[in-house]
């Protein structure tokens, strides 16, 4: 038997890697790519312990591979973007220092005070398509709402929204490693550039004339006398932008699908609202909108027999683990009432998203306010194309009528 190889670069793998997944979760768990020169791991119990694992690093830097080594030319593109690094690249105790000082000015309740805004941008958005008893929900709805809810809490003004979008979408574009064009590459180094220029100035005003939004948070957050360095607050901003805006638009976009193809799920929710929690995180652990992260091996070990050398990625399906029957019944199944739901969409550990608390809230505003208002909506075509990433797993559009 020839033992399945991780390629999500394969068009149908693309479009539903989960059955290459269930084999190789079977046939190989710990597997070799030689494709991708890492380690790729599908089990669920394997990735949680990775991603707890001390001896693995968050900084790709030191990967040995050519993803890492592409990422480090990417890196060196993007002037203080690519010098600094982000939480989300760290290791403690610098992960420690940014990650605390961040969460003081990204806390619970700065996104509780948003719920009504949230659902107000929701409102906006369906009443203008209402009359044409058509949307598409990645256009009219999921693109849009994050990006307008992150520059808010920036203090972006709306003038220069659709800029700031775009910058964080072409920055996004060299997610795809040794795959990035030399074309994706200059239009990324283009927007990181811009983007740095344009958050300089921001924080200048800001440090003259502080208002109640993020950047002032970032200015003002304080822990044991330690301040954020301007590149530091730069990359924070930059992060914050790029992490939080595909991710929510492709939980809406993959949600909706998800229940779309379920009937019977859909209806289950529609008609009980209070589910909504629940089917929230049933919809990101069935199709989560980032399939996988790495992390970087700081010494010689083993995985499950296999020798891990140091440098060696341990690249972890996220998507993957989330199908594990190991730790969930029926799998592939999509059930909205699932109960303890212990996804690992967001990831797991010290690098556990910080802005989840906030993605949720707009998945369930976004999903709730769907269905209240259009309990009869359908899919207009199967025919439906999937863009993003091979990290990063989201449509391109979702047409639905009303
Ligand atoms: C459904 C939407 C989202 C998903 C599925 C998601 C997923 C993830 C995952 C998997 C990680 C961990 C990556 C790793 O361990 O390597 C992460 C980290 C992070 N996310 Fe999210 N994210 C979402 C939305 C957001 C939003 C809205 C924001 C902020 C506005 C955000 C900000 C961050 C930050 C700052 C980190 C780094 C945390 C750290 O390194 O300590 N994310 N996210």
């Amino acid at each position: 038997m020839v033992t399945t190889q991780y390629n999500p670069f394969i068009p149908e793998v693309h479009a539903n890697p989960y059955p290459m997944y269930v084999r190789l979760r079977a046939e190989d768990p710990v597997q070799w790519s030689e494709l991708m020169e890492t380690w790729v791991l599908t089990r669920y119990d394997d990735i949680v312990a990775v991603l707890a694992d001390s001896r693995f690093s968050a900084d790709r830097r030191q990967a040995q591979n050519r993803f890492a080594q592409q990422a480090q030319k990417i890196q060196e593109e993007f002037g203080a973007f690519g010098r600094t690094q982000t939480m989300l690249s760290s290791d403690p105790p610098l992960h420690t220092r940014l990650r605390k000082l961040v969460s003081k000015a990204f806390t619970p309740r700065m996104v509780e005070g948003l719920l009504p805004r949230i659902q107000e941008i929701v409102d906006e958005r369906l009443d203008a398509v209402q009359e044409a008893g058509r949307m598409d929900i990645i256009q009219d709805l999921a693109y849009p709402l994050p990006v307008i809810v992150i520059a808010e809490m920036l203090g972006i003004p709306p003038r220069d929204r659709d800029q700031f979008k775009h910058w964080s979408d072409e920055i996004i574009l060299t997610l795809n490693g040794p795959l990035t064009s030399p074309d994706m590459l200059e239009r990324a180094r283009k927007s990181a550039h811009e983007l740095t220029e344009y958050f300089r100035g921001v924080i200048e005003e800001r440090r003259k004339e502080p208002g109640g939004d993020l950047i002032s948070g970032l200015i003002a957050a304080e822990e044991q006398g330690q301040i954020l360095s301007e590149d530091e607050m730069l990359t924070t901003a930059m992060l914050l932008l790029v992490a939080g805006n595909e991710t929510t638009t492709n939980l809406i976009g993959n949600g909706m699908l998800a229940l779309l193809r379920n009937p019977d799920q859909l209806r289950k929710l529609r008609d009980d609202p209070s589910l909504i929690q629940t089917a929230i995180e049933e919809l990101l652990r069935y199709d989560g909108p980032v399939q996988a992260t790495g992390r970087v091996a700081t010494e010689d070990m083993e995985i499950d027999g296999h020798p891990v050398k140091k440098g060696q990625v341990a690249f972890c399906v996220l998507g993957a683990a989330n199908r594990d029957p190991a730790k969930f019944e029926n799998p592939d199944q999509l059930d909205v009432t699932r109960h303890p739901n212990e996804h690992v969409a967001f990831g797991d550990g010290i690098h556990f998203c910080l802005g989840a608390p906030l993605a949720r809230a707009e998945g369930q505003i976004a999903l709730r306010t769907l269905l209240r208002r259009f309990p009869d909506l359908s899919l207009e075509t199967d025919n439906l194309q999937w863009g993003g990433t091979f990290i990063l797993r989201g449509l391109k559009g979702l047409p639905i009528s009303l």
